[in-house]
């Protein structure tokens, strides 16, 4: 049996548990949902969720759906209003991801969002997705199990046949109801928008809220100075590929930095990895591009990052974010 093969185990409570024992080691653990199989991994550890787009193979960061038990614990992590809370409890448990503005104390890791002020959140109503955050006690960010560019997987055959490498764990619970992922929809702004259609029609969503917009008519336009419906970008200017800081910037470090290349105020220095770790370096990239995004800096210089493994999503993130705005994206 292959490596692969051994790591999938039937969901049974014992299992159950060792996953979510796993999880809040933050080590990765698919799952079934209804909808398709999630590659889990505790919404609240940056290197964690980091884990998830190594073992993905995503050339950039897209932000991920976190799931989570119910409406109450979605309340602690983003602002639901009057049309979120009432889709809530028209369709969770079930396949229906709500995009929401996340609430400041949100535990929920800036990776996890891609930097985004907004969150993905669902709750899933497959037994076994339900028992494993139950036990778990965690917002549990997942992307679909599969490697990025492939279908998404429907059964745990389906995840260990095309994710080898990183998957501490997959919990066998058949083959999952649904098929399609979750219809998201964004309700950030004043029309509630269609992202992606999926397991919940758009017309059982609209005999709710109302007539919901195309995706087209929100993708791309500024939802706020700097930022776009689905694409972090810090509103300061970035220079690439610095060899230090310069005159007024504040400096993105990456591996070992001179002391005379570094900026005297503290406060304008952030490393996303003295050691030179890609996976530290992601899990770090959008808090500190956030915290270096300040009105007193002129541009933050960042340190040139290599291009392998997960510093080909970070170079994607850095590029696009330096390049001149309005950025067109996608
Ligand atoms: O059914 C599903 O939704 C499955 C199961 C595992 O729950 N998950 C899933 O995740 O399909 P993923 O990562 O393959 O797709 C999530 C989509 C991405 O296209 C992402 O761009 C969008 O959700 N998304 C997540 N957070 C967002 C946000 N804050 N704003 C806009 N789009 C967001
Ligand atoms: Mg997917």
């Amino acid at each position: 049996m292959s490596g692969a093969g051994r790591r999938i185990v039937p969901a049974t409570e014992t299992w159950l548990r060792q996953g979510a024992r796993l999880l809040r080691a933050g080590q990765v653990v698919a799952f079934p949902t209804e909808t398709v199989y999630g590659l889990g991994a505790d919404a609240t550890n940056a290197r964690a969720v980091a884990a998830i787009f190594a073992i993905k193979g995503r050339p950039r960061f897209n932000p991920l759906i976190v799931h989570v038990a119910g409406i109450q614990e979605a309340a602690r992590l983003v602002a639901l209003d009057g049309r979120a809370r009432l889709l809530a409890r028209a369709f969770w448990p079930g396949p229906l991801s709500l995009v929401l503005p996340r609430r400041a104390g949100s535990r929920v890791c800036w990776l996890a969002s891609a930097g985004l002020d907004s969150l993905a959140v669902r709750v899933p109503a497959h037994p076994v997705a339900r028992r494993l955050i139950a036990l778990a006690r965690r917002p549990i960010a997942a992307p679909s199990a599969n490697p990025s560019g492939r279908l998404s997987p429907t059964s745990a055959g389906d995840v260990g046949a095309t994710l080898r490498r990183g998957v501490a764990l997959i919990l066998d619970g058949g083959r999952t109801a649904v098929g399609v992922e979750s219809t998201i929809v964004d309700l950030c702004g004043t029309a509630p928008v269609l992202l992606r259609p999926g397991g919940i029609s758009a017309e059982a969503i609209e005999a709710i809220v109302g007539p919901l917009a195309a995706a087209t008519t929100a993708e791309g336009a500024p939802r706020a100075p700097g930022q776009l419906s689905s694409h972090y970008a810090p509103r300061l200017p970035l220079r690439l590929g610095a060899a230090g800081v310069g005159e007024g910037e504040a400096l993105l470090g990456f591996g070992p930095v001179a002391a005379d290349a570094r900026p005297q105020d503290l406060d304008a220095y952030r490393n996303l990895s003295p050691a030179g770790d890609l996976a530290e370096a992601a899990a770090n990239l959008f808090a500190y591009l956030r915290a270096l995004d300040r009105p007193r800096y002129r541009a933050i210089a960042v340190m040139a990052v290599p291009e392998r493994g997960l510093g080909a999503a970070i170079n994607d993130r850095l590029r696009r974010a330096a390049a001149p705005r309005p950025m067109v994206l996608e």
